[in-house]
């Protein structure tokens, strides 16, 4: 994407004070995250025949893939077309996406999918075999595909995971916090430093030393006090990058999800996530009186694009005096099976959403902004990569189309292998 219009900051710290490196790993390709992109490009760096070093800041499934609930938006009904995936991507992006980035991630999509099924990631099917495909806020046609109802995030970790461990040529290093990016003397990326807290073989301040980076660290939600992110999506990989003198830009379009579960006015940090796709299967708002509200607001009411929900829900906190409003799912059909996360969660804070109306809010949900990067996952440092969350390929504009995410994460990861094994 263009930077032109992006910014380079500057009065950063360049570098975190830290002890010099105590041990030391090297491998072709260092990935720093264990998310959707972090352990695809690992598996496509391998594919290349590569050595891998994956460092991940707690352990490998800490990250925000395993709590992704939707799915992944691919064009595999023939009825679809990835131009009309393309222009809802767009319109959610507010016109601020970018065209090429956009096309790629449409087309390239559908085979990233069948390669992540290749992989082991077993997805929800009809009786005769044929993917279960549903719909969230922006689509305008069924293209979300899911597993385990409504927890995909968590079967796309077990499969790359198993997949990865599977595989000898990968060094895993956990509980490796990342500090600096090491560069060579001209300037390129040479590897980090990083901080093991306690646990396996390493310990202290190393370093793994590699010819390329990639940063798949995943989001920021944890500098907001709500968020459906974990623990450690604190940008992480955003900072490292600064530091380095990497460009970063959009990092004020943040997300916010529409229907986090409200758990109450002390509620701080990760919140439940109540899925789009509730809404995508009937579930409709409603406020303290029980209306709809989102009927007269958007032509596609409580399937508008996430912005238009959240502001709309804001709203109607603001004019109520309130702090939550309600979904009611009482008419979706066969939730506990389609949604035993969501009913779960639920369950959990004395809701039955079978029965009961369920109380959500917005919460911050997703960074659309991020290290620039160009097509490839490159970011403005040779040899630094982004991929995922902590990227801005300019796939998202202003605002992420639901189920977007995932997707990104497997296009990119495939385009950076590729660089790497050219490279
Ligand atoms: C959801 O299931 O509502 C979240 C999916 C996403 O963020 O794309």
């Amino acid at each position: 994407m263009s930077t032109s219009a992006a910014t380079r900051v500057t009065g950063l710290p360049v570098r975190l004070t830290a002890p010099a490196p105590g041990w030391e790993l090297a491998a072709d390709v260092c990935v720093v995250g264990s998310g959707v992109a972090g352990l695809c490009v690992a598996l496509h760096a391998r594919a290349a025949g590569l050595s891998v070093a994956v460092v991940t800041k707690v352990r490998v499934d800490d990250g925000s893939t395993r709590w992704a609930q939707g799915g992944i938006a691919a064009v595999l009904d023939p009825a679809d077309t990835p131009e009309a995936h393309a222009r809802d991507t767009e319109v959610a992006g507010v016109g601020l996406c970018e065209p090429e980035a956009v096309s790629v991630l449409v087309h390239e999509g559908p085979e990233r999918l069948r390669q992540l099924i290749d992989w082991g990631a077993a997805f929800d099917r009809d009786p005769s075999g044929r993917l279960l495909l549903t719909r969230e806020g922006g689509h305008s046609a069924d293209r979300i595909v899911h597993a385990g109802g409504d927890a995909t995030g968590s079967e796309v970790q077990r499969a790359l995971q198993d997949a990865v461990r599977a595989d000898p040529g990968v060094t895993l290093v956990e509980h490796a916090m990342v500090l600096d990016l090491l560069t060579d003397a001209t300037g390129r990326a040479a590897g980090v430093t990083l901080h093991v807290l306690g646990e396996g073989s390493a310990d202290g301040v190393g370093a793994v030393r590699a010819r390329a980076v990639v940063l798949a660290t995943g989001g920021m939600g944890q500098v907001y006090a709500a968020t459906t992110n974990p623990p450690v999506s604190t940008g992480d990989g955003v900072a490292l990058g600064l530091r380095a003198g990497a460009v970063a830009t959009d990092l004020e379009f943040v997300q916010f999800h529409p229907t986090a579960l409200y758990l109450g006015p002390g509620a701080r940090g990760q919140q439940p996530l109540v899925s789009e796709a509730l809404r995508g299967e009937g579930a409709v708002l409603r406020d303290g009186a029980g209306e709809r509200f989102m009927a007269g607001v958007h032509p596609l009411a409580e399937l508008a694009p996430r912005d238009v929900v959240a502001k709309a829900i804001t709203r109607v906190q603001l004019r109520d005096g309130v702090d939550h409003v309600w979904l009611d799912a009482r008419d979706v059909s066969d939730l506990a099976r389609r949604f035993p996360t969501i009913v779960a969660s639920c369950c959990a804070a004395g809701i039955d959403p079978a029965t009961e109306l369920v109380p959500v809010t917005p919460a911050a949900h997703y960074a659309s902004g991020g290290l620039v990067t160009d097509l490839v996952g490159r970011t403005t440092v040779p040899g630094l990569y982004a991929c995922g969350e902590v990227a801005c390929t300019g796939v998202h504009g202003a605002n992420r189309l639901a189920s977007n995410s995932l997707l990104e994460g497997l296009v990119f990861a495939a385009r950076i292998g590729a660089e790497l094994a050219a490279g």
